[in-house]
């Protein structure tokens, strides 16, 4: 039998709170696994959604809790841009967080974009993940955290809908091209990322609630975000009401539900 997924759905009021409640669960983790394991890797998204989670994790109070120099910090997806491209998401993280706090550089491990094409980006992030996380054969890296967004068509990371990349099962990390984007995609693949220990949805907004609802009811199971369950540890939804506000409280799945 597979074994039970935790699933925790949250819902607050609005983004302003769902991005504190994570920076508090973000703390209170990488506290527990450095004690433990003396060290806390995690893989962070772009997209709007975290940047204000990004800036209070800057902030005086959480700079001074977190032990910074014991957490790697890797790139959950990026966009075939340079590196101070508005779109970047290393610039994203980059200006938000990681020049306000003290990170030792080497604990960055961005996607590079420099390379000469996203394949070869993709085969390079791939080897620096082998690398770092000293995988032999067909393993695949354990991250602490993976943090996702959702998009309106249901996305996650940069694996999108009826993509064939989807079925990967080959590689850590991929090149996605795909003429609706603006941009060729670098991402991990969809079982690199259920293999992480948690995981954390972070949605907010109207615009996103038909996907939440398809995602937590189960209505779409291909979707990618549907897609996401994590061999181990714990599935948490951080919602803020206007995500929420489609969902039918009886019709979800999840082991708690918890309003505040
Ligand atoms: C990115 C992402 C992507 C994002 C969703 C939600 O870099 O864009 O990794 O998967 O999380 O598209 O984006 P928003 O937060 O901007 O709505």
């Amino acid at each position: 039998m597979p074994p039970k997924i935790l699933m925790l759905v949250y819902v607050f009021q609005d983004l302003e709170t769902i991005s504190v409640k994570t920076a508090e669960f973000f703390c209170d983790l990488s506290k527990e696994y450095i004690v433990r394991k003396g060290i806390f890797n995690v893989a962070l998204s772009g997209g709007f959604t975290p940047e204000r989670l990004y800036k209070i994790l800057s902030t005086i109070h959480y700079r001074d809790k977190i032990s910074w120099q014991n957490i790697h910090f890797f790139w959950v997806d990026e966009r075939f841009v340079p590196r101070d491209h508005v779109e970047s998401n290393f610039k994203l993280l980059h200006d938000a967080l990681l020049s306000k706090v003290p990170v030792p550089s080497k604990n960055i491990h961005h996607i590079d974009t420099d390379a000469s094409s996203p394949f070869v980006s993709a085969k390079e992030y791939e080897k620096e993940l082998r690398k770092i996380f000293a995988l032999a054969g067909n393993e695949l890296p354990v991250f602490d955290l993976i943090l996702l967004g959702i998009g309106e068509d249901g996305h996650t990371a940069s694996l999108f809908p009826g993509s064939k990349v989807l079925e990967k099962k080959k590689h850590l990390v991929i090149a996605v091209i795909n003429n609706k984007l603006d941009f060729a995609r670098i991402t991990l693949t969809m079982q690199v990322i259920n293999n992480s220990e948690n995981i954390v949805f972070l949605v907010s907004g109207k615009r996103k609630a038909t996907a939440v609802k398809k995602v937590l009811e189960k209505s779409e199971p291909y979707l990618p975000a549907s897609l996401v369950k994590p061999k181990r540890g714990e599935l948490i939804f951080l919602l803020d009401k206007d995500a929420a506000a489609l969902l039918e409280a009886n019709k979800v799945f999840t082991t708690e539900i918890k309003e505040d």
